[in-house]
C-alpha cells in the first residue's frame, strides 16, 4: 500500500493566512496541519507517501520534511501539481508512483480522531471511503444509505442532500484508480471529481463505505481551522501521534535550535 497527501490548492477561504503559506502548513494546536495526515498513513504501517503540493509552497514543504525522516523507515516523495484540477487528478499525477499497487489518499486538511490503520491494512480490492454524519452536507460529497446500510448513491455537494453522510477525505483504491481518473470529465466547476471515481466503483459493486465515530476535522475556513485546534486540544488526538513521528519531529526541533544558538554567537 502506498500513500498520497493531497496538499496543494489555492486555500482562497482561507486567505489572506495563505497568501504566505499553504494551508496545510498551518497550525492545528502543536503541529503543522500536515502532520496529521501524515500520521494517519504512517500508523497504517504505510511507508512510501507522495506529497502533492502548490507550486508557490514547494520549498516550505521542502523545509519541513524533505529531510525529517531520514533517520527513519519512511520515504517521501513530492510532486507538483501546477493548477488545482481536482482531487481525482491525485491519481494521475501518482500514477508511477502507484504503479501496482493499492493507494490510500488523504486530504492535507482532514484531521481524523478514528485510527483508521487496521480497516487500511485489511483492505484488498475495489474502493473503500468513510462517511460521517454533519449538520452542512451541502458542502460535502454525500452518501446514502438503505436500511440494510448498503450504498445507494453518492453526490458531490448536492442542492438537496440525500442524507447527512458526508464522505470524508480519506480514499483507498485498487490499482485500478489510475485508469478510471484518467477517464474522467470535468464536473460543472471545472474539477475532475473523487465523487465521479467513488460512483464509478459504486457501479462496478467494488466501493465500501465504513461509518466514522470519532471527531472529523475538515480545516478550511477560519472557524474550522479554530475548531480543529480546539478539537485536537480537548481530546487529546496529539496523543495519538506514532512515536517514531515525535521523534522524529524532535530531532528536526534540537537541530533547528542548534542552528539558531550557531547564528547567535
Ligand atoms: O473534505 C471532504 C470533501 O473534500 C469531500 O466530502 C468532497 O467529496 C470532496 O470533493 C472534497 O470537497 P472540497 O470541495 O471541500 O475539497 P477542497 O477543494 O477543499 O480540496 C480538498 C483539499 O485538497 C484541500 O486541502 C486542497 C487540496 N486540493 C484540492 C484541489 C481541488 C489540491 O491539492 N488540489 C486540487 O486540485
Amino acid at each position: 500500500m502506498k500513500g498520497i497527501i493531497l496538499a496543494g490548492g489555492t486555500a482562497t477561504r482561507l486567505f489572506p493566512l495563505t497568501a504566505t503559506t499553504s494551508k496545510q502548513l498551518l497550525p492545528v494546536y502543536n503541529r503543522q496541519m500536515i502532520f496529521y495526515p501524515l500520521n494517519l498513513l504512517i500508523k497504517a504501517g504505510i511507508k512510501d507517501i507522495l506529497i502533492i503540493v502548490a507550486p508557490e509552497h514547494s520549498g516550505q514543504f521542502l523545509n519541513l520534511l524533505g529531510s525529517i525522516f531520514d533517520k527513519f523507515d519512511v520515504h517521501l516523495e513530492f510532486k507538483v501539481q501546477k493548477i488545482p484540477r481536482g482531487l481525482a487528478d491525485a491519481f494521475i499525477l501518482g500514477r508511477d508512483f502507484i504503479d501496482e499497487g493499492n493507494v490510500t489518499m488523504v486530504l492535507g486538511d482532514n484531521i481524523f480522531e478514528d485510527d483508521l490503520s487496521d480497516k487500511i491494512k485489511n483492505f484488498q480490492a475495489g474502493g473503500m471511503v468513510f462517511a460521517k454524519q454533519v449538520p452542512d452536507p451541502k458542502r460535502f460529497g454525500v452518501v446514502e444509505f438503505d436500511e440494510n446500510n448498503q450504498v445507494i448513491s453518492i453526490e458531490e455537494k448536492p442542492a438537496e442532500p440525500k442524507s447527512d453522510w458526508a464522505v470524508v477525505g480519506v480514499y483507498t483504491y485498487d490499482k485500478n484508480v489510475i485508469e478510471i481518473a484518467k477517464n474522467l470529465q470535468p464536473s460543472e466547476r471545472g474539477e475532475i471529481e473523487i465523487t465521479d471515481i467513488n460512483k464509478e466503483y459504486l457501479k462496478r459493486g467494488q466501493l465500501q463505505v465504513g461509518k466514522l465515530e470519532g471527531a472529523w476535522l475538515d480545516a478550511g475556513t477560519y472557524d474550522s481551522l479554530l475548531e480543529a485546534g480546539n478539537v485536537v486540544k480537548e481530546r487529546k488526538i496529539y496523543e495519538n501521534f506514532d512515536p517514531m513521528i515525535n521523534e522524529a519531529i524532535e530531532i528536526f526541533n534540537e537541530e533547528l535550535k542548534a542552528i539558531a544558538k550557531k547564528r547567535l554567537k
